[in-house]
């Protein structure tokens, strides 16, 4: 059975918007790693780059108080108005919300004293084009700190998806398959990246954490799933072979799950935090 690739998510369908900022148990193992570790100070202007729909932005705005002023914004317009909506419930006049791209910030040079971004500029279409934005919004002095998955993010499970390909003679979609998991970046590969937008790298601190399911056929249908991975996967092995594909996946994770009592992936994540020279 593979019923779960009939059920498309609508990204621009505002109740999609709302089902997933009510479900952001994901995000938040990422955000508590930022919140655990982001040093708090005074009269500062922040910006939560790929802020969604307020999450972890509402968050950091009532921590750091009302003497630090806020920017959220995301290229979602659904989101931000979601975000807009919230904001007025949490009565956080410090805290100002745009839809934009992270490519062009509506900001001026040299204005936010701190970037955070949570799950963000690291997912988005264009990375350095990104961190190169936040080195010109940013101070000199100032820092950026993100919070990502690492490349061994659910290994388990593309150990069992590369395994299926090559038992249904898909073998030449493991190089895109590779690809796909070296998208993900090392501590290595992202600490280079804030070098070369000249953010001097001054904390990595790294996690991990597992998500459990009873069996693959729980996980394949979990929303987290179809939310935020299932698409990428279905490109990895193209329309015309998705259903034998996935049917065989599912039938492999459940095997697994049955010997090892359960499905577990792990999810290596990195709190990075560099400072604007
Ligand atoms: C994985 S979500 C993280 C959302 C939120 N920070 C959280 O912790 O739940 C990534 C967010 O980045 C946004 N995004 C993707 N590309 C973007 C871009 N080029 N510029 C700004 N935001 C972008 C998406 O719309 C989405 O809301």
């Amino acid at each position: 059975m593979t019923d779960y690739l009939d059920v498309k998510t609508d990204f621009a369908d505002t109740s999609v918007v709302s089902a997933i900022d009510e479900s952001s148990l994901w995000s938040a193992r990422f955000a508590r790693l930022l919140l655990d570790e982001l040093e708090l100070q005074r009269d500062i202007r922040i910006l939560d780059l790929g802020c969604g729909a307020g999450f972890p932005l509402f968050e950091l705005a009532h921590v750091h108080g009302p003497n630090c002023t806020f920017v959220g914004i995301d290229i979602w317009p659904l989101a931000i108005a979601r975000a807009a909506m919230k904001l007025r419930v949490h009565a956080l006049s410090n805290v100002h919300l745009a839809v934009a791209d992270a490519a062009h910030l509506p900001l001026r040079t040299a204005s936010i004293d701190l970037v955070v971004s949570n799950l963000g500029v690291n997912n988005f279409a264009d990375p350095p084009l990104a961190f190169a934005e936040c080195a010109r919004v940013t101070k000199p002095g100032g820092r950026l700190a993100l919070t990502t998955n690492l490349t061994g993010h659910f290994a388990e499970f593309y150990d069992v998806f590369c395994a299926t390909l090559l038992a249904t003679n898909l073998a030449d979609r493991i190089s895109t398959l590779d690809a796909h998991i070296a998208h993900r970046g090392s501590v290595e590969s992202l600490a280079k990246a804030f070098e070369h937008a000249r953010f001097e790298v001054e904390r990595a601190v790294e996690d991990r954490f597992e998500m459990r399911y009873l069996d693959g056929s729980a996980m394949l249908r979990h929303q987290l799933t179809r939310f935020g991975f299932i698409d990428s996967w279905r490109k990895i092995v193209g329309p015309d072979h998705e259903r034998i594909v996935f049917a065989e996946l599912e039938r492999r994770l459940n095997e697994r799950a049955r010997r090892e009592n359960g499905l577990r992936l792990t999810v290596p994540m990195l709190y990075l935090e560099g400072r604007r020279v």
